[in-house]
């Protein structure tokens, strides 16, 4: 057994240099545990991208036929850059300064495109397929939504700040597209007090009516998709959001064709208030006496669905593409029948937090959805929670550790889950770019295959998490949940792997060395290690 040379991503003190994450940094409404171990280094393990071209993000694309088409190409490196296409199908142009292509498709089919990105150090190349059909949402949705960080204090020009810090961080070039605005874009009419939540909930002809912090929503979406990036929004099937503002409940079919209208490509769908809706429809419980504690109705599976049918049946009357995301916690077991009702993704779980007990009970729960999990149709285990976070108006830095966050990422990645960002991108520091940059972790995500990674091992709190990407090879994550450094071991066994095999480091976007029957690593206190494994033959046909 070769001892590997990977270090731990955790150190005593900042020898290194870079910035230190000290409990001073933490929410002052957020208190340190008083054992609190010694802070971490926020050490960046993703290295700087080259000024040589590379084309980043998803590999294949979703469009269903006589719909807008826009894909922008992800590419590091220096500008200027021109990008070119070959192979590209009738209906579609390349520009070739910004890398958009654009047009409508007119049939079904499957196009194979090599896309190309030039500057004056060279050119890179990489295949792209191009899938018109019924299908969108070929690999997770990666962008960024306004919950996390602003909650009910978003504007418009936090979308549109959101929008440009999109493009000025360069994340847009590592495949970040959607900026989605949440709950409160809509009229409040609970909140009184608030002049920028009230105004007409609909026009007289039943129209929603975004509130006055968003005069123009048209206006909004021009100016997201003038930068190549995609926007979108959030609503409820009952009466009102979870954050009682105006939903669609009785009137689906106009507020997705308003949706279209705008120009919205993403619609978040959040359950909230229909459970009124859904109690109104069951026979009152028997045995409620006055005065007793109100129970939570027993809703039926049919009854679970039905809002999202009808939302699905809405959206699939606008000639537009628009990403449908169910957000109803993971309620009757929505893994094992969201993609039947035509969901892109659905939330597996309640709300997360930035802390370890969140991210760890959420993204560890996740064992045993890989199955339900595909092209077109992901499970959501929720935003993320690296940046400064806060859920409006103030926020703080993420309480989570550096290695948490490793994880965080490493975790997101290998269930293929929505990457939404939750931060004010507009106030990253370098530790968080570099965990939102790196394109070989990212590729974990948007590997075409669309698989989930499953747990194949879990021993004393040490977990090993692998999924198989589309060349042939096996994305690993070494988790240790521990409160201590610990080794941890992927055999091949469990990876259903025999022989020699290449082991890559995923972070660091470095090669380890060859590895038989397994491979160890030495893993942080609640961190990770994800590397790639190349060259070993499946041991199971
Ligand atoms: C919750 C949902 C959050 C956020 C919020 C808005 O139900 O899980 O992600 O959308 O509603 O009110």
């Amino acid at each position: 057994m070769k001892k590997n040379a990977l270090c731990s991503v955790v150190f005593a003190a900042a020898a290194c240099g870079l910035a230190l994450l000290s409990t001073s940094s933490r929410s002052s409404a957020q208190p340190a545990p008083a054992s609190q171990p010694a802070p971490e280094v926020a050490e960046i393990l993703t290295p700087k991208a080259a000024p040589a071209p590379r084309i980043n993000g998803a590999k294949v694309f979703g469009v269903r036929p006589n719909h807008p088409f826009l894909f922008t190409i992800a590419a590091t490196g220096d500008r200027p850059m021109t990008f070119s296409a070959t192979g590209l199908p009738a209906g579609l142009a390349l520009d070739a300064n910004t890398g958009r292509i654009t047009g409508a498709l007119a049939q079904e089919g499957e196009f194979k495109v090599t896309l190309s990105a030039k500057n004056s150090l060279g050119t890179a190349k990489s295949k792209f397929k191009i899938i018109c059909g019924p299908t969108i949402g070929l690999t997770p949705a990666m962008g960024w939504n306004s919950w996390n960080c602003f909650a009910d204090a978003v504007t418009a020009q936090h979308v549109i700040d959101a929008a440009d810090a999109m493009v000025k961080s360069g994340l847009i070039n590592h495949g970040w597209t959607y900026i989605n605005i949440d709950d409160f874009w809509e009229v409040n009419p609970r909140r009184t007090n608030d002049p920028s939540l009230q105004g007409p909930e609909r026009d007289a002809g039943g129209k929603i009516v975004p509130n006055p912090r968003f005069p123009d929503m048209k206006g909004l979406a021009e100016y997201v998709h003038g930068l190549g990036l995609k926007i979108g929004l959030y609503s409820s099937p009952g009466p009102l959001t979870c954050g009682g503002c105006v939903a669609s409940y009785q009137h689906e079919d106009q507020d997705a064709q308003s949706y279209g209208e705008w120009g919205f490509d993403y619609l978040k769908y959040d359950w909230c208030s229909y459970n009124s809706v859904a109690a109104a429809s069951l026979p009152p419980p028997t045995n409620a006496a006055p005065g007793a504690p109100r129970r939570r109705p027993q809703i039926d599976l049919a009854t679970r669905q039905k809002p999202y049918a009808v939302m699905r049946a809405a959206l699939d009357k606008v000639p537009r593409d628009i990403l449908f995301s169910f957000c109803q916690y993971g309620d009757a077991n929505v893994w094992e029948w969201g993609a039947q009702i035509g969901g892109n993704s659905w939330r597996t779980t309640g709300d997360i937090t930035d802390t370890w007990a969140s991210l760890s009970r959420i993204g560890f729960s996740q064992a045993g959805h890989e199955k339900y999990a595909g092209p077109g149709h992901f499970n959501d285990p929720d935003m993320m929670i690296v940046g400064r976070v806060g859920w409006g108006p103030r926020l703080h830095p993420t309480r989570l550790t550096p290695n948490e966050q490793y994880t965080h990422v490493s975790l997101w990645c290998l269930l293929s889950a929505p990457l939404l960002i939750g931060c004010d991108m507009t106030a990253m520091d370098d530790f968080t770019l570099s965990l939102l940059s790196n394109d070989e972790v990212l590729a974990v995500d948007q590997d075409s295959l669309g698989r989930q990674a499953a747990r194949l091992s879990q021993t004393n709190n040490l977990e090993v998490w692998a999924k198989d990407l589309e060349d042939g090879s096996m994305a690993v994550g070494l988790f240790n949940r521990n409160t201590n450094a610990q080794e941890v071991i992927a055999k091949w066994s469990d990876l259903g792997l025999k022989g020699r095999a290449t082991v890559r480091d995923l972070w660091r976007q470095k090669d380890i060395g060859k590895f038989k029957d397994e491979f160890h690593a030495t893993v942080p206190r609640h961190g990770v290690v994800l590397v790639k494994i190349t060259g070993a033959t499946a041991s199971k046909p």
